[in-house]
């Protein structure tokens, strides 16, 4: 019987600061049935588009990707925080609340042409999930999808993602 995910979500009000609902996404991992179907649901999501590559964003972005990868038969390539990387890189900087942030990828980690999935654990404002995507464009790959485990839709991070086919297996809005 399916299981139900948001079970797994821990909500911790006013962190990282007041106001802020904090949705910390480790109980999920830590339980091997609600890892599985979070990542099979995703898997299942890609599995009719032809995917040649996921791509997820340090740190959580990983945990998501790589069993998704890894169910797809198909590689993954991290987006890295600046300045971890050893050889030339392509790099997108996002807006952050207060001031920027900066993520790479190595230059040659996807061929023009290849078939990109996009995958991270939430959706906020957008900005990670747009530097990302702007740095598989760069590289001439194409993003046939884009998924996570949690939309927070009051941050409205959908709008950057139009003309993005999006999928996500949680909601969470008004509080
Ligand atoms: C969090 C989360 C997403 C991002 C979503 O990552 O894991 O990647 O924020 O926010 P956005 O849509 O407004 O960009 P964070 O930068 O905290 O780093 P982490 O994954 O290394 O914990
Ligand atoms: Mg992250």
């Amino acid at each position: 019987m399916a299981i139900n995910l948001y079970d797994y979500v821990a909500s911790i009000p006013d962190y990282p600061e007041k106001g802020i609902v904090f949705r910390d996404i480790l109980p999920l991992m830590a339980n091997g049935e609600a890892f599985k179907q979070a990542t099979d649901e995703i898997a299942n999501y890609a599995r009719d588009k032809h995917v040649d590559m996921v791509v997820g964003p340090e740190a959580r972005g990983f945990i998501v990707g790589c069993p998704v990868a890894y169910e797809l038969g198909v590689g993954f390539a991290p987006a890295r925080k600046k300045g971890k990387l050893p050889r030339p890189a392509v790099s997108s900087t996002y807006d952050l609340e207060y001031g920027s942030a900066t993520l790479q990828m190595e230059n040659d980690s996807i061929k023009p042409g290849q078939r990109v999935l996009v995958v991270d654990d939430l959706l906020a404002t957008g900005g990670t999930i747009s530097a990302t995507i702007d740095m598989v464009e760069q590289m001439g790959g194409i993003v046939v999808g884009c998924a996570f485990l949690i939309d927070l839709k009051d941050l409205n991070g959908r709008e950057k993602l139009k003309g993005y086919d999006v999928k996500t297996l949680m909601e969470f809005e008004g509080e």
